[in-house]
């Protein structure tokens, strides 16, 4: 039975259009669950949108909309629009589902967890006052933010008090700091880790507060509808909700969660707790990703007037060009910024001029020397991608994906060597020899076209279209086994213009 993989981004607030941030997640997230795929696992991709929130009511009276319900219903469709596989802002996402928390089917999971939490003896009524930020929907302590400041979001906290339900985390403190010392690769990466339990040895693990005065938004407390659930509550429970089915619920416990660092302490300390005191199996593993920071190197906000529209990039340079930026450009596992030049530099140097030409030059004199079907014949392998594909394979299960197209362009640097070296042009009497050197080539270009494919997918398949072979993932790499037939594809990556023509450098 092949292993299955269940990965999720966090849920975003649909009270606006999707940032930068929702856009990167969602393309990290996509390379893992196709490279998966790729490599003969069973994979779910979840993602989705958290719509309970206080701060959503809050938005829709701001924008004057009709109702709550109208304007999260108008900016989804926006968040669904970035997973099509074509159109203006398609990021060509593989999800499988897409949940939304108004559902009924999130609902009944949230009230199915909160009553056997209750059961269980861990929920109880009290009154609550602390220094809370309404953007994060959180309270904080004061060793989180000493100067009464949300550190997220550096507004000003106010104060606030209230009566509520309340989830006994206190209990489980020992038990969570056991666990996370004990399974080293539950919170990737190490450092993420560090920071976690540094924090619980800093401060007392204190109970949450799990409910709000209903304002007629949100999911009831099953036996007292005048609360809602605390948004955070019921957020998190989105992840199980999506395979609470008879159905589905083998995929049960999922992978990964990729979330990004500012909301660590939600994934990797209250869920945990949550599912361990409702008796049900822990995700397998967080992967806390990076910040996209805006170019001056500082976290992307509307305030700072640093922030990137994905929307507007895409528009300007496609999906493809976009999601190989994002992913390679930006480490896997530390912030990074968004910087269009240099988005259309590696447009120009790395898409177009060593991957698009390689494939152009190749496929074009091998059309005209040797014709449009070539199979192996004497042909002896001179480029190989086993150890290209397992030093991939391990980055990508260390949740380090820039690393793996590092992996990957070193072969495509390769290949664009062996033509130079081999000069095949400069072959005149040696048809055999011909014939080897142009089935190696092409042999690189299919691989380079499968193995390029999770990260991005329209260009592994243009690749492979005009070599009229199919994405066989690992099973391509064998040599010999391919029957090329050839024809001409259109550029890939046309180049960028980055200043007016006759412009003095
Ligand atoms: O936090 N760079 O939603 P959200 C990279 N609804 N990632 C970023 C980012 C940035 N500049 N800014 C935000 C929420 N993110 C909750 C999640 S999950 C049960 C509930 C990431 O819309 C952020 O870290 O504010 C999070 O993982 C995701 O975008 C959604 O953020």
């Amino acid at each position: 039975m092949t292993e299955r993989f269940y990965i999720t981004t966090a849920i975003d607030y649909p009270n606006g259009s999707p940032h930068m941030g929702h856009a990167y997640e969602k393309t990290v997230t996509d390379c893992y669950a196709r490279w998966y795929r790729m490599m003969g696992r069973e994979v779910r991709f979840l993602t989705g949108t958290d719509e309970n929130g206080q701060k959503l009511m809050e938005a829709a009276k701001t924008a004057g909309a009709k109702s709550t319900m109208s304007y999260v219903d108008e900016n989804v469709k926006i968040f669904r629009s970035l997973c099509d596989a074509e159109g203006p802002h398609a990021l060509n996402l593989s999800n499988d589902d897409f949940i939304r928390t108004t559902e009924d089917r999130h609902k009944a999971t949230c009230t199915r967890l909160w009553n056997l939490l209750e059961k269980a003896g861990d929920i109880h009524f009290d009154r609550y006052s602390g220094d809370y930020c309404l953007d994060c929907e959180a309270f904080y302590t004061k060793v989180q933010a000493p100067e009464g400041v949300c550190p997220n979001h550096g507004k000003a906290l106010s104060k606030k008090e209230e009566d509520g339900y309340f989830f006994r985390m206190s209990r489980y403190e020992g038990w969570i700091k056991e666990f996370l010392r004990a399974n080293p690769t539950f919170i990737v990466p190490e450092g993420a880790r560090k920071e976690l339990l540094s924090r619980l040895d800093q401060e007392p693990l204190r109970d949450l507060s799990i409910s709000r005065p209903s304002e007629g938004w949100g999911i009831p407390i099953p036996s007292n509808p005048k609360y809602v659930m605390y948004t955070w509550f019921d957020a998190l429970i989105n992840y199980l909700a999506a395979v609470d089915t008879d159905t589905l619920r083998f995929w049960w416990p999922a992978s990964v969660h990729v979330i990004g660092r500012d909301i660590a302490w939600f994934h990797c300390v209250i869920w945990p707790i949550m599912l361990h005191a409702a008796g049900i199996e822990l995700p397998k593993q967080v992967y806390v990703h990076g910040m996209v920071l805006g170019q001056d190197g500082r976290k992307m906000s509307k305030s700072l007037g640093n922030g990137v529209d994905p929307f507007q990039m895409l528009e300007k340079y496609g999906g493809e060009s976009f999601r190989y930026f994002i992913l390679r450009a930006i480490s896997s596992t530390q912030d990074g910024p968004f910087v269009e030049k240099d988005l259309v530099a590696r447009h120009n140097n790395e898409l177009a001029n060593d991957y698009g030409n390689l494939l152009m030059r190749v496929v074009k004199f091998a059309e005209k020397k040797l014709g449009t079907t070539l199979a192996r014949g004497e042909a002896k392998q001179e480029i190989t991608f086993q150890e290209t594909l397992a030093r991939m394979q391990e980055h990508m299960d260390h949740r380090e994906h820039h690393r793996a197209i590092d992996a990957l362009w070193e072969k495509v640097a390769e290949a664009n060597q062996y033509i130079n070296t081999t000069a095949p042009w400069s072959i005149k009497d040696n048809p055999a020899r011909l014939h080897e050197v142009i089935y190696n080539a092409l042999h690189a270009i299919h691989c380079l076209g499968n193995l390029i494919s999770p990260f991005l997918p329209i260009t592994g398949a243009r690749t492979l279209a005009s070599l009229g072979t199919s994405a066989d993932g690992p099973a391509g790499i064998i040599f010999g086994s391919q029957v090329f037939k050839l024809s001409t594809p259109e550029a890939l990556f046309p180049k960028i213009e980055t200043a007016p023509k006759g412009t003095p450098a």
